[in-house]
């Protein structure tokens, strides 16, 4: 093998695999940082790559996209895994695998790597998104196979002049975008033990909010998030500013024993503050536009849709199929939904919207009533004959009766 592209984020085991692939597979090591919000300086990381043995290293500002094809499609189906987890991680890979490979078809190189472990969700989710991407392309992943434990690892990195994290290295595991911030490990893998303070950077602990609350105005266009209080924004700055107003006020924390698709049940922290406000807004929205048969048949979907994002399957038929669906769904899903925020809460207090099925006339008890209250009695009538007709059966066979000369609908018909 002569090239291999790596995806960089910085971190200890990301140096080390530089390393570790060009010496193992006598290959040079080109870094690719993608951008997707997590907060890293992209320019210093590519330098770092360059200082631990990368032949080269690119970066790509991947957020706008990142946002707009990938959080924004999970948002109008509502996906969220197991009712908990906004999927923020699960989101980035099938975007970071397709630069992997557009650089790897770039370069020539005949490898990518990606600095996953063994034991976790991620390594399925670049693998298998290279897999429908590029089956022509080997997928190595150094730190599932080398047999380094964490105390060789930083003497490795030592050896060879890789920067270490000096005196208490961070505990955790983080992983971050504009879509939410993942933490695992350490004290984390007692489920029973309260996060720390220290595992949170995005929100405020609810103690330590702001004494009024905060109103959002978010609104909607075809299901997609584009202004807030008023103000068209692109994906980018209206994701990072509500992170931010969401986050001040404590809203967004999540705290999650989840089903790995290895088979493992983890616990995980989350922090996604723009991404939950988001999802109760969109959500809101629906319950005003959409009619009830879809909006049923969408809410099972969504679980459907979260699960194949969570289990590495972006780039699949029916990921393609759903959101076809989906975008359907969304042709009048445009308005605006106001929300509260405080301490932690969130409430949606608003909504409205000109393709609004809510109709006053209906849904009042005052005067103004349009509703025709002599119809319920026909369609309860009918609507509640199969329950009549079972009943009927089996009061006669429990006292022995023939069913015949009991009256068939209340009241014995007219
Ligand atoms: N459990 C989440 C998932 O599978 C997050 C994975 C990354 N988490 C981390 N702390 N590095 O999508």
């Amino acid at each position: 093998m002569t090239k291999v592209v790596l995806a960089y984020s910085g971190g200890l085991d990301t140096s080390v695999a530089v390393r570790w692939l060009s010496e193992r597979y006598a290959c040079d090591v080109i870094a690719l940082t993608v951008d997707v919000g997590q907060g890293a300086e992209v320019t210093q990381v590519r330098q770092k790559a360059l200082a631990v043995g990368a032949v080269a290293a690119y970066s790509v500002d991947a957020r706008e996209e990142f946002v707009r094809e990938f959080a924004f499609r999970a948002l109008r189906a509502n996906a969220v895994y197991e009712g908990k987890y906004p999927l923020a991680s699960a989101l980035s890979r099938p975007l970071i695998t397709r630069l992997l490979v557009e650089t790897a078809e770039r370069e020539g190189a005949e490898a990518i790597a990606h600095g996953c472990t063994g034991k976790g969700n991620d390594q399925v989710r670049f693998d298998v998104s290279a897999a429908a991407l590029a089956p022509h392309l080997r997928v190595i992943a150094p730190v599932r196979e080398w047999p380094l434990s964490r105390e060789e690892e930083l003497e490795y990195a030592a050896e060879r002049g890789i920067p270490v994290p000096i005196g208490k290295a961070n505990p955790y595991s983080i992983d971050a975008n504009l879509w939410g911030r993942s933490i695992e490990c350490g004290v984390l893998e007692d489920p029973w033990r309260e996060p720390p303070t220290d595992v949170y950077s995005l929100t405020r602990d609810a103690a330590g909010c702001p004494a009024e609350p905060t109103y959002v105005e978010i609104g909607f266009e075809r299901g997609v998030p584009v202004s807030l209080d008023g103000s068209r924004l692109d994906p980018v700055e209206l994701v990072a500013t509500l992170n931010q107003a969401a986050g001040e006020q404590g809203v967004g924390r999540i705290d999650h024993v989840e089903n790995r698709l290895v088979g493992i049940k983890s616990r995980e922290i989350y922090e996604a503050p723009a991404a939950t406000a988001l999802l109760a807004a969109h959500r809101d929205l629906e319950d005003l536009t959409l009619e009830r048969e879809t909006a049923h048949f969408k809410r099972g979907l969504a679980d459907r849709y979260a699960e194949l994002v969570y289990y590495g399957l972006w780039y699949s038929p029916l990921r393609e199929a759903l959101d076809a669906f989906v975008d359907k769904t969304q042709e009048n899903v445009t308005g605006q939904v106001r929300m509260r925020m405080h301490r932690g809460q969130l409430a949606v207090v608003g909504r409205r919207s000109p393709f609004s099925l809510y109709d006053f006339s209906l849904a009042t008890y005052d005067r103004e009533d349009a509703y025709n209250h002599a119809s319920a009695v026909g369609f309860i009538d009918l609507w509640g004959l199969p329950t009549r007709v079972q009943a009927q059966v089996r009061r006669a066979a429990a006292s022995g009766q023939k069913r015949e000369g009991l009256p068939l609908v209340a009241g014995g018909g007219r």
